[in-house]
């Protein structure tokens, strides 16, 4: 079985931290979100695994390496433009060859990963297994109809959702899917819709296999998504110090102090993660917060939010809660008049003022 990872696309809903990273390097619990992916698949016995990259290709290559420090190896596949999921497919058969394969969307966290979709689908004669949950707008989605564990029709984003199950973005294929993708046409949206190859296999009298997400699972299309994916990873952290923290300061909860890290006379309430040699100083930091590596926060207090790295916090009055402040940005306490705002802000910016 090889994987199948799609690392492409352009992450629009999350400008401007896509300005300059891909949005599936946005740090959760300060891993990059292809972390989680590569490890799921890994730890469900997958290591051919080829990941579909577009503009974003030498920042994901360098984040990912060959693969061989999560135990697996890692083929770059450059898609010429982002046309879709079968397109994608298209794009990586010579790669995948007449393997079975499981295809994975890389903005997706699953915490009950996909070992057991990859079980049962070895165990089958499916020729395809798709991952479901129920969501609450299946318009914004692939929809499925199905009948006990057996998928009936597929439609991709419904104006009237024929049920509630969404399409999360784990496929499982045999290799008749790239003949059932040579049929297509593109949708409305101009994409080759892997949700229109599965719904040929159908019409062609083909198995199609439909499995019940376990646990959680989460789309990091939004900011307040990333928020949530943090707050998600963050409730099972185990908690340890590799950094300096003073007499002065207090932890309590599962906090992890990356090596580095100062933490000096602070409160830091977990869940939360203090990146490498972060300094953390007269702050609080409040559950779900993770603090990127080598951020500077003095006398500022902060919850509920993701500081990537390299950003500077220093003296906000108020707290700051529910906030994604992006790689080198500052935040900062005027010390000269007038008193007012300056901001100095990168397009499709958001900030919330008192
Ligand atoms: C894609 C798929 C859709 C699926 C979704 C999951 O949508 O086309 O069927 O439900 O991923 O995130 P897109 O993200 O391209 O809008």
């Amino acid at each position: 079985m090889k994987g199948l990872i799609l690392s492409g696309g352009t992450g629009s809903r999350l400008r401007p931290l896509t300005y300059t990273s891909a949005k599936q390097l946005i740090p959760i619990a300060n891993r990059p979100l292809l972390h989680y992916a590569v490890e799921a698949l890994v730890q469900a016995g997958i290591q051919e695994i080829g990941m579909i990259v577009g503009e974003t290709a030498a920042e994901v290559e360098g984040a990912m390496g060959d693969g061989s420090r999560f135990g697996c190896r890692l083929t770059y596949i450059p898609q010429s433009a982002p046309l879709g999921l079968a397109h994608a497919v298209a794009t990586a058969e010579e790669f995948l060859g007449d393997d079975p394969f499981l295809m994975y969307l890389g903005d997706n966290l699953l915490k009950g990963g996909v070992t057991q979709i990859v079980a049962d689908f070895e165990e089958s004669d499916w020729d395809a297994s798709v991952l479901l949950t129920p969501v609450a707008h299946p318009e914004q989605f692939g929809v499925a109809v199905v009948d006990g564990a057996t998928i009936v029709r597929l439609v991709e984003k419904p104006r009237e959702p024929p049920s509630n199950l969404a399409l999360v973005g784990v496929y499982l294929f045999r290799p008749a899917i790239h003949d059932a993708i040579r049929t297509l046409e593109p949708s409305w949206r101009g994409e080759y819709e892997i949700t229109d190859a599965i719904q040929t296999l159908l019409d062609r009298g083909r198995a199609v296999h439909a499995e019940m997400v376990q646990g959680w699972w989460k789309d990091t299309g939004r900011p307040e998504d990333v928020l949530d994916a943090n707050r998600l990873i963050l409730e099972e952290l185990a908690p340890r110090s590799e950094g300096d923290v003073d007499a002065d300061s207090e932890i309590t909860g599962r906090v992890v102090v990356e090596a580095g890290a100062r933490i000096v006379r602070s409160t830091i309430r977990g869940p939360a993660v203090i990146g490498a040699e972060a300094v953390v100083e007269d702050s609080y930091v409040g559950p779900f917060t993770s603090i990127g590596p080598r951020v500077r926060l003095t006398n500022t207090e902060i919850e509920m939010s993701v500081v990537l790295a390299d950003a500077v916090l220093d003296s906000v009055p108020g707290r700051i809660d529910g906030s994604l402040i992006g790689r080198g940005a500052r935040v900062a306490r005027r010390r000269r008049s007038p008193r007012a705002y300056a901001l100095v802000l990168g397009d499709h910016s958001q900030v919330e003022v008192l």
